[in-house]
């Protein structure tokens, strides 16, 4: 039986667990910020795979790096050392370093753990604050205070962190020890710090929970906080991360250094890598034996995220995101800040939220039908993060589409 369109979409239904709510379309290629159909229908992708193809689609760097890698190593274990993971170790800590010492005055000392997922990253951010606190400072302190609207991921740890019942819903019980307060409210973070706990996990702009931007100067006051406390400050900068707001990592925008962060989607630009970056005082929890993955900084991924970085600052990826990002919030506000049904347009880069009265699913069915591919976050938020590589005429495309699907 030949695989088509129709005979997926039918044996999706009998095959797959009903986890994901497919749309009956089947994608057979990518070309740069283009998602092409089996059935040759071509849509603007203002998703990016949920902001992972920062680079568009089977970008030729990409492609050539995959393929290069591939002929010479994909994979050893951790036992040994290949050619790309330390070398993008030293790259991140090295950006990292700089950033916090450019944005915020901090001079640090930054490791990396790689892992595979974002949700990845969460897990192994919840096991290095509880461990350095019991071990290094000899003092345990589990708690750990998350937001409400936040999102973490779907491991157990990273969805006992993820502030959102319904995330929640049927799993109970739940790890212990995460306590949730308001996001952009500092008050209500330092009411639930107590000396059990050892860590605020937050994301810059919320990224699920709606496109949530924080407040000016939010987060300078959660990182005196976190320091008056002596807790830890992580940030999730899974979906912020590589570009996406306009700056390479979020939190430059916010003028503080996290003593941790995470980071994955975009850096693998599809294939599967996350990371995670602590001060070298943090980052000494993870002693022999404490935590491992078996995929985790393998030949390929590595290479491609040195890849990645380096088309990122070859191209100004995150240059053009922040250009971009203005571009496409201008545009949505001068096309559409009028209308009767929207609430609010925001967003940071090329991280952007339309908030909508009425059936919001029906609006993104609408888009793409007008073949644009844009995203749900929260419960009525039109969510675009397009690839880093957009251009004006795709702006222009993308708003006219949500334009046409809310008329
Ligand atoms: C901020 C944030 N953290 C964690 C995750 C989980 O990442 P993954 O789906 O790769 O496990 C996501 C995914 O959307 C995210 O946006």
């Amino acid at each position: 039986m030949p695989w088509t369109t129709e005979s997926i979409v039918a044996a999706a239904g009998r095959y797959l667990t009903p986890s994901y709510k497919n749309a009956p379309i089947v994608f057979a290629r990518g070309e740069g910020p283009w998602n092409i159909a089996q059935d040759g229908a071509r849509y603007l992708d203002f998703s990016a795979g949920v902001a992972v193809n920062g680079l568009g689609h089977n970008h030729p760097d990409l492609v050539a790096a995959i393929a290069s890698q591939a002929g010479r190593l994909i994979h050893q274990s951790n036992y040994w050392h290949n050619e790309h993971a330390v070398p993008l170790a030293a790259d991140l800590c090295d950006r990292f370093e700089r950033a916090a010492l450019a944005c915020a005055g901090v001079t640090l000392q930054a490791r990396a753990f790689f892992c595979n997922s974002g949700g990845e990253g969460t897990e192994a951010a919840v096991k290095l604050a509880r461990r350095y606190h019991s071990r290094v400072r000899n003092r345990p302190r589990p708690g750990i205070v998350t937001v409400k609207g936040s999102f973490h991921g779907r491991t157990y740890a990273a969805m006992s962190a993820t502030a959102q019942p319904k995330y929640q819903d049927g799993f109970e019980p739940l790890v212990p020890g995460f306590r949730y307060a308001e996001f952009g409210n500092l008050d209500s973070i330092a009411a639930q710090i107590d000396d059990t706990v050892g860590a605020v996990f937050i994301e810059v702009v919320q990224g699920e929970g709606g496109v949530c931007v924080p407040p000016p100067g939010f987060f300078r006051s959660l990182r005196q906080l976190c320091d008056e406390r002596g807790v830890l400050l992580g940030l999730d900068e899974v979906q912020t991360g590589f570009g996406r707001t306009g700056t390479l990592f979020a939190f430059e925008q916010e003028g503080i250094a996290p003593d941790l962060l995470w980071l994955a989607k975009a850096l693998g630009g599809g294939i599967p890598i996350g990371a995670v970056l602590a001060r070298q005082e943090v980052a000494q929890a993870l002693q022999p034996g404490t935590h491992a993955t078996t995929f985790g900084a393998n030949a390929l991924v590595t290479y491609v995220g040195r890849v990645v970085l380096g088309v990122l600052d070859r191209d100004d990826l995150v240059g053009n995101a922040a250009r971009m990002g203005d571009y496409l919030l201008a545009r949505l506000r001068d096309r559409l800040g009028a209308h009767s049904r929207v609430v609010d347009i925001r967003g940071r880069g090329l991280m952007c939220g339309v908030q909508l009265r009425g059936d919001v699913p029906a609006v993104i069915g609408g888009c793409r039908a007008g073949g644009l591919l844009v995203s749900l976050a929260g419960t009525d938020v039109v969510r675009m993060t397009p690839p880093l590589i957009v251009d004006r005429s795709h702006i222009d495309f993308a708003v006219d589409k949500l334009a046409d699907a809310l008329a």
